[in-house]
């Protein structure tokens, strides 16, 4: 490994710059006029992974965005490791709250700023480096390597699960190694093992079949907007509960081991409230913050829309209005069961004059990882030496929704080794990667994958 880090310590300023390239390009997976964008960021990924000396490099088309693989298969007896992580982003919108353009780069401090440089490009980023200064140094890897890179995780994976089953041969392996979650925080790297589901449901509410006026007709028909709110009002209880019947049956609950790890780790309720700009924290009775966050399920309204909301005022019934709902999930809880329970339960709060029309945009099963396995406690031994502490272990209150799909489809455990930050922004204007931790990042990904091919059994 000494050969190994020195290379990584003496190309510092090259990993930079070829991250920020890979930055450059807006591959913003839901808008369709950038379409072009994610094709070329793919196109990018590959050069540089047969660069490095990745073998079989291939961008696989998809009916959406492509797929980017590749392999390194020489290590012969040793374990495959399957890393996955995606090349989209999430939309950089609202572009005048950033400080710096979302696809122009900047240093400032001790973070790079720019959209995706957390989630996921930076964390993709550094294993790319890993694994070039292993081929570098050696011609070799220690252990064998598939990489999955895809372009359509922000928009729910909506053609890898096909990709994955009929590609079963090519992505055997004995695990996946993700980089696309967060730590605990900055004197605590971390390993996940687990992530919330996810249901995102849109409800659209049609009342009139034109829009009223708020006098004329005020009183005389169920208003659409005024629906919509008491439904949303109707969803969660004055104890933080979720009223859908059945939404809690099927969750496995926190055993006191966990409840007491969560309760170890540091955490400041005044701190966090302050850091959110919020007097006070809220969420389901019973539980504290990390446990609401990490194994509790939720309903958050994410967007509403209808009627008028321009400048001053106009007296009008809106004939329609709609929601954007999303659900996180925890195990066992299943997405399908939980959108259609959803749906039976939001007509039943609706009067018979409304139209109810439902669209289910991601969804995502809620899964636990094992915390036992060798490349678990490789990853364990890879943060210990690349941060000089040992990692902590937490669950993630986000999603990835393939991880589930590859426990299923291929039979293998996951091991989320993220390095991102609470406060990285991901999905936010001005969206950051911590320099400090992109490098013990490169440094943890290049001892995992000589300690696993080291110590596999
Ligand atoms: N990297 C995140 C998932 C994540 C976020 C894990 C925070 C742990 C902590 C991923 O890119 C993401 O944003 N996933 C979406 C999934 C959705 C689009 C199906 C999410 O969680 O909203
Ligand atoms: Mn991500
Ligand atoms: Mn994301």
């Amino acid at each position: 490994m000494d050969r190994v880090l020195s290379y990584i310590e003496s190309h510092r300023d090259q990993a930079i710059e070829g991250l920020k390239d890979f930055l450059r390009i807006p591959s913003v997976s839901t808008h369709p006029h950038h379409k072009a964008d994610v094709s070329r960021c793919a196109g990018f990924l590959a050069d540089e992974l047969r660069r490095i000396g990745m073998k079989r490099v291939n961008i696989a088309p998809t009916a959406g965005h492509p797929i980017v693989y590749a392999e390194w298969l020489e290590a012969p007896g040793q374990p495959t490791v399957l890393m996955y992580g995606h090349y989209d982003v999430q939309p950089a919108e609202p572009f005048e709250l950033w400080e710096s353009e979302p696809f122009e780069p900047t240093i400032r401090g001790d973070n790079l700023f720019a959209r995706g440089s957390t989630d996921d490009k930076g964390q993709v980023w550094l294993h790319v480096k890993a694994l070039e200064a292993h081929l570098a140094q050696h011609g070799r890897l220690p252990v064998n390597v598939k990489m999955l890179i895809e372009g359509e995780e922000e928009v729910a994976s909506a053609h890898l699960e096909t990709y994955i089953e009929t590609h079963k041969e090519e992505l055997e392996a004995d695990v996946v190694m993700v980089s696309d979650t967060t730590m605990y925080d900055y004197e605590r790297p971390s390993i996940g093992y687990g992530l919330r589901g996810l249901v995102y449901m849109e409800i659209q509410i049609e009342g009139p079949n034109k829009d009223l006026h708020s006098g004329g007709y005020g009183g005389s028909v169920a208003n659409p907007l005024n629906v919509i709110s008491d439904i949303i009002a109707q969803l969660i209880d004055q104890n933080g509960r979720i009223t859908i019947p059945g939404f809690y049956d099927h969750i496995v609950p926190l055993t006191d081991t966990e409840r007491t790890a969560f309760a170890a780790l540091p955490f400041s309720e005044a701190t966090f409230a302050e850091r959110l700009g919020v007097a006070e924290l809220k969420g389901e009775e019973g539980y504290s913050t990390l446990e609401r966050i990490w194994a509790r399920p939720t309903l958050d309204v994410n967007g509403l829309m209808g009627g008028f909301t321009g400048e001053g005022s106009k007296t009008v019934i809106a004939s329609k209005g709609m929601a954007k709902i999303s659900m996180r999930l925890v195990p066992d809880q299943d997405p399908e069961i939980i959108a259609e329970t959803f749906e039976a339960y939001v007509r039943t709060l609706a009067p018979p004059s409304v139209k109810i029309n439902f669209l289910r945009h991601g969804t995502g099963k809620p899964i636990l990882t094992p915390r036992n396995h060798p490349a678990v406690k490789a990853a364990d031994y890879a943060i210990s030496q690349g941060f000089g502490i040992a990692p902590v272990y937490i669950r993630e209150g986000g999603s990835i929704p393939v991880v589930a799909t590859f426990q299923e489809r291929l039979g293998l455990p996951t091991v989320l080794m993220g390095f991102g930050l609470p406060d990285c922004d991901a999905h936010a204007p001005n969206e950051k990667f911590n320099l400090q931790n992109f490098f013990r990042g490169i440094k943890s990904a290049a001892w995992f994958y000589a300690e696993y091919g080291k110590n596999n059994t």
